[in-house]
């Protein structure tokens, strides 16, 4: 595990959109693994700029982690819409390249085995970005007695409702259930980047570098990951 903690968001965006940028000049064909939320989407941004720059997106897959269950992609606070908005649409990656778990279907479990081929059948996940939620969840694989290990449907905890209920009207609005890849994909990614910033996330990060491994807090999990790069802003770094 190596951390490197930065002044603020926007120099953790930099590191994080250097490293992204790095890994795609290194692996033109290279399967990303991405984020949506308030954390990366400074890297989105700083991606965007590079690609107006030069940066080739051509031969890159994605897969995302996560979508709520219930929301067309063209809702606003659809992972489809975050991604397609904040990234996807300002860079030249072809449509067949981009991955996200459809929140709209009749047979879940299909869509769930159909994503864990895909991302088999691209060689599995280059580089994966990821944020924490502040009970420590990745993806939506929220705390618990135990975890999967592949894609799967998901209830969310009280606690992400409230919390990520502030980019919806009300909390009713805010979708019960998502599709999130599980840790079986999120583990065998050849490399991880952690994001985190501000003190709401100091928690997280703390059981993440010294916690106890347990599925109660998902992100420790990571600990057991031989690849992993944790970038945080003071704030995050503050209990470590
Ligand atoms: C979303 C995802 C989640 C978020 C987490 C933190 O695709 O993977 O685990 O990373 O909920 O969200 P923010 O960045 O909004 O604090």
């Amino acid at each position: 595990m190596i951390i490197h903690v930065m002044d603020d968001y926007e120099q953790m965006s930099i590191k994080a959109a250097g490293i992204v940028a790095d890994q795609v000049t290194a692996k033109s064909d290279t399967v990303l693994g991405l984020a949506t939320g308030s954390t990366p989407e400074g890297m989105y941004r700083l991606l965007v700029e590079k690609h107006r720059r030069g940066m080739d997106f051509s031969r890159v897959v994605a897969f995302n982690l996560d979508e709520y269950i219930g929301l067309p992609p063209e809702h606003p606070q659809s992972y489809h819409y975050y991604m397609y908005h904040k990234f996807f649409k300002h860079i030249n990656i072809p449509p067949q390249n981009i991955n996200i778990p459809r929140g709209l279907a009749d047979n879940f479990d299909r869509v769930c085995q159909e994503y864990d081929r895909r991302i088999n059948e691209a060689g599995g996940i280059d580089l994966l970005v990821l944020g924490v939620g502040r009970n420590g969840h990745i993806g939506f694989n929220e705390p618990n007695s135990r975890l999967n290990i592949g894609t799967h449907v998901i209830g969310l905890t009280e606690n992400t409702i409230k919390v990520n209920g502030r980019f919806f009207r009300s909390l009713e609005e805010v979708p019960r259930r998502a599709i999130t890849m599980g840790m079986g994909s999120i583990l065998k990614a050849r490399k991880i980047v952690l994001l985190a910033n501000g003190l709401n996330k100091a928690l997280a990060i703390k059981e993440t570098v010294s916690g106890k491994i347990t599925t109660e807090v998902p992100v420790s999990l990571l600990q057991l990951h031989p690849n992993l790069l944790i970038i945080v802003d003071k704030g995050a770094a503050s209990l470590i």
